[in-house]
């Protein structure tokens, strides 16, 4: 049997364009390049998923205009069942995503994204049903993340909160999630730090945030892999991989998919989480937030 995903969350149109440089405010520089990808954290985390092997429902909202199309088409090629895809009026989400030197600043506009109501999320209960594990993030309203999480536990589900961007939620949902996975600038905003990078603090804010009701933390470290803090004062480390990098974008929705499809299939935690920093290495070779996100037989071929 295949696992079952649900994901809860944001199909953004990803426009890349290339430049020597940012520009300062008032200041034009000229470009290199512009490329469209599908993108959106829950789309992301919805194609990971599916490529490594799991049967993926998604819940969510495109425009009524061509990227809209688009980006429904495009996860259909993968595969993952779209009934719970509302179509709205007007724009699809967009990020504008400005590349120089390897780093990115990153301009998110909702559109329809921002049209996903909690009724959708009922609407769709049975989706969720027929789910292993649930997934969310935050690039839809907060009220629809909280009816995705509460019907998920009235179904008995497992889920996934995955606190991006911005990291800012309400401590009610962290009973809510079996697992809460913020990277470190997330993990510092939760618990308000200015920034994390010592392990020490690293242990500290973990604590904080299981006492606050977290039961399972997953904090992503980037190019360092991953940390599990189970709540019993240890945190288990899973190093990343040297690879050779195209771009970044993405790579935690790649970890969040493969994490969930991982532990959906079956396998115990600290497995399913190598499993998801082996993915989201291998991410990272591509341009684009999906291009890269390996299958099954990719990653299992894969030797680091
Ligand atoms: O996590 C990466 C995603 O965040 C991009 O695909 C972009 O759409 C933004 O929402
Ligand atoms: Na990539």
């Amino acid at each position: 049997n295949r696992p079952v995903v649900a994901v809860v969350g944001s199909i953004n149109m990803d426009i890349v364009v290339e430049s020597s440089s940012f520009p300062q405010p008032g200041e034009t520089v000229m470009g290199r390049s512009i490329a469209y990808f599908a993108g959106g954290k829950g789309a992301n985390q919805a194609v990971a998923a599916a490529r490594l092997g799991a049967d993926v429902r998604m819940i969510g909202a495109i425009g009524s205009d061509n990227f809209g199309s688009e980006l429904l088409a495009g996860l259909k090629a993968e595969g993952i069942d779209t009934r719970g895809v509302k179509v709205t009026e007007g724009a699809s989400g967009i990020a504008s995503i400005l590349v120089s030197g390897g780093e990115n600043e990153i301009v998110v506009v909702p559109g329809a994204n921002g049209e996903l109501r909690p009724e959708d999320v009922a609407a769709n209960a049975s989706l969720i049903e027929e789910a292993d594990i649930v997934l969310v993030q935050l690039e839809v309203p907060q009220d629809t993340v909280e009816a995705a999480l509460k019907l998920a536990k009235t179904y008995g589900k497992k889920t996934v909160l995955n606190p991006a961007p911005a990291g800012r939620f309400p401590d009610e949902w962290l009973p809510l999630a079996d697992i809460v996975t913020p990277n470190e600038t997330e993990l510092a905003a939760l618990v308000g730090e200015e920034r994390l990078d010592d392990p020490l603090v690293l242990q500290e804010a973990t604590n904080k945030l299981h006492m606050r009701g977290a039961s399972r933390i997953i904090v992503t470290l980037g190019a360092n892999g991953a940390a599990l803090s189970l709540g019993d004062g240890e945190i288990a480390r899973v190093p990343g991989h040297r690879v050779t990098v195209v771009d970044t974008t993405g790579a935690g929705d790649t970890f969040h998919g493969a994490l969930a499809a991982a532990w959906a299939g079956g396998l115990e935690l600290p497995e399913a989480l190598a499993a998801a920093v082996k993915a989201s290495a291998l991410s990272v070779t591509k341009e684009g937030a999906q291009t890269g996100m390996p299958t099954l037989e990719e990653l299992s071929s894969w030797m680091s």
